[in-house]
């Protein structure tokens, strides 16, 4: 069993243009399989489940589409807080979300507070993450403190990056999910994946449940891990 799982939620778009209905109807059934994964996530006992939700690159998108993402973000927080408390599930965010609309940024900040104390699933959402940036801030951070001289070059380890990094507090990746056939990791968790186990699968996010979940899981478990040894 893989104590931490993190899926790139990827075929929303395509999910929709399937059916002839627009971007945002994708959208909206993504949401769907948001609540599903989640639900079977806990149910499972999974320690942590990193959500890749809007990339650091998303911005580049259509104003509206924007629009329509942080307004599904918006109703989601909304609709599933208490559910989520209920279940025990402890949210975090990662990425730099503070870049967000402010009241979404308010919203998120009290959802991570209401839920701290929760020791069922980790839920993480990465929310204008990229893994790029996120080590540029980490990068900063580092050199601030060496300017400082709060913290002495040669101690610099990968220890250190790990503790500044947005997902400090979750165990380590274990297993890599993209949904929708594309293989390519798109900024997500670079760091993080040197050892985790990647799983390309051609299901679109809107089609997604708990037994796609569960047979991700099961072909992780046939997995050989190494880490550079015999
Ligand atoms: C994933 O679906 C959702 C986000 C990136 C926010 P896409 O919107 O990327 O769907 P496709 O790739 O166009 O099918
Ligand atoms: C990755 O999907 C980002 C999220 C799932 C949030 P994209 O659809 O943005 O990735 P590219 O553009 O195909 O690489
Ligand atoms: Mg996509």
């Amino acid at each position: 069993m893989p104590r931490h799982v993190a899926i790139i939620m990827d075929g929303n778009g395509r999910w929709a243009k399937a059916r002839r209905l627009p971007r945002l109807a994708g959208h909206k059934q993504g949401a769907e399989a948001v609540r599903r994964t989640v639900r079977a996530a806990g149910e499972m006992g999974l320690e942590a489940l990193t959500l890749y939700a809007f990339s650091s690159e998303n911005w580049r998108r259509p104003a509206t589409e924007i629009a329509d993402l942080m307004g599904l973000l918006r109703s989601y927080i909304r609709a599933e807080l208490r559910e989520l408390d209920r279940n025990n599930v402890r949210l975090v965010i990662i990425g730099d979300y503070v870049r967000l609309d402010r009241d979404l940024v308010a919203m998120l900040e009290d959802a991570r507070r209401q839920t701290a104390g929760n020791d069922g699933l980790t839920l993480a959402i990465a929310l204008n993450y990229g893994s790029q940036d996120e080590m540029v801030r980490v990068v900063r951070a580092i050199a601030e403190e060496a300017r400082a001289g709060r913290l002495d070059p040669a101690a610099i380890d990968c220890e250190a990056i790990e503790a500044r990094l947005d997902t400090a507090v979750l165990p380590p990746l274990d297993l890599l999910i993209r949904t929708s056939g594309e293989q390519r990791l798109s900024n997500f968790l670079l760091w993080q994946a040197a050892y985790a186990e990647l799983l390309f699968v051609d299901t679109l996010w809107p089609d997604f449940d708990g037994a796609a979940l569960a047979s991700a899981i099961e072909s992780f478990a046939g997995r050989m891990r190494r880490y550079g040894g015999l």
